[in-house]
């Protein structure tokens, strides 16, 4: 699209950039560079403009778009991810288009999802201004058995992200959700799509909520979600961070089957579960025990009163001290 083409050059500038230059280097008329500075002062963008210099960029929102993401990723990268202002859910986007065949690595964001969907059923507060809410399409080799626990390689991949871009070390609660101050700041999502009646897994679609620049959380979330900008005081470029996230999974899903170790003991490193009362959640039905160890498959060994272990390996704990649980 022109108008992040014209970003790309004006943010690339330190000084003013002549209406010539910008036509001539995107091969667009004068009126079209006109009118994507127009499109992009509508959307928030502070260019000024001066007789015989041309345009400088004095500000910008803090706004995901495929101008703002090729600041960090290559265009063949950006060429596979596609931005919404507001849909349903991400999820439910490349879902379809998965459906439709397309490739590994697609990337879906949205700025506010009306139906954003957490685990277990539950939704997924999804707000416009501050959070990121992303799905990735990966396509990992393996039985179901085997791809299980790429959802604990996410956890880490997403949370490397975060340290690189936010320079903050965010925990892993398990099995997934990211947790600074004893609070939520990033729930994943993985859905796996099976082929036909064989456990072969045919993909897996990634969905990232994560709570980057919010100021405040509804009354029901204030004692279990917090945002990164909150716990730091500091405010982030969501683009450059969904970018790092991008780049942590084409990452993983390179290194995958090959650098278990590396990830096992990151995941075990970052994890704030063990050493905790926790209860573990099955439907209706809830044990209480306590997180003995995270095993060589990224699985939660947990202990109970009558002597008894067992090792969780999928569905939901709450952990004592976290999210306000007691
Ligand atoms: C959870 O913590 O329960 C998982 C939350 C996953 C939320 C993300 S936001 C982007 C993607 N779209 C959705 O509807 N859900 C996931």
């Amino acid at each position: 699209m022109t108008k992040d083409a014209v970003i790309q050059i004006l943010k690339t500038e330190q000084g003013y950039v002549s209406g010539e230059r910008i036509s001539q280097e995107l091969g667009i008329s004068r009126a079209a560079v006109n009118s994507a500075v127009k499109a992009l002062r509508d959307k928030g963008y502070e260019i000024d403009s001066a007789t015989n210099k041309g345009y400088k960029l004095i500000s910008y929102p803090d706004i995901i778009s495929i101008g703002e993401l090729n600041m960090y990723l290559p265009k063949e990268r950006t060429a596979k991810v596609l931005c919404f202002d507001r849909i349903s859910s991400t999820n439910d986007i490349l879902r379809e288009m998965a459906q439709k065949g397309v490739d590994e690595g697609q990337v879906v964001i949205a700025e506010e999802q009306y139906m954003g969907k957490g685990r277990e059923n539950r939704t997924f507060h999804s707000p416009r201004n501050g959070g990121i809410y992303m799905s990735m399409l990966l396509k990992p080799k393996g039985s179901v058995l085997e791809t299980i626990s790429i959802t604990a390689w996410i956890a880490v991949a997403v949370s490397r992200a975060i340290e690189k871009v936010c320079n903050i070390k965010a925990g892993i609660k398990w099995v997934n959700d990211l947790v600074l101050n004893k609070k939520k700041i990033c729930g994943i999502s993985t859905e796996l799509s099976l082929m036909g009646e064989s456990a072969k897994v045919e993909y897996i679609i990634t969905g990232i909520g994560i709570n980057v620049n919010q100021s405040s959380f509804p009354v029901e979330l204030k004692e279990v979600a917090t945002s990164i900008s909150e716990v730091s005081g500091c405010r982030y470029s969501r683009a450059e961070l969904v970018a790092e996230v991008i780049k942590q999974l084409d990452c993983l899903s390179q290194e995958w089957g090959t650098k278990k170790d590396e990830y096992l003991q990151e995941y075990r490193q970052r994890n704030v579960t063990i050493g905790n009362e926790l209860r573990v959640i099955r439907g209706n039905d809830e044990r209480v025990g306590f997180a003995e160890e995270i095993d060589d498959d990224f699985g939660l060994v947990v202990s109970y009163a009558d002597g008894s272990k067992e090792t969780v390996r999928s569905g939901e704990v709450r952990v004592r001290g976290l999210y306000g649980y007691v």
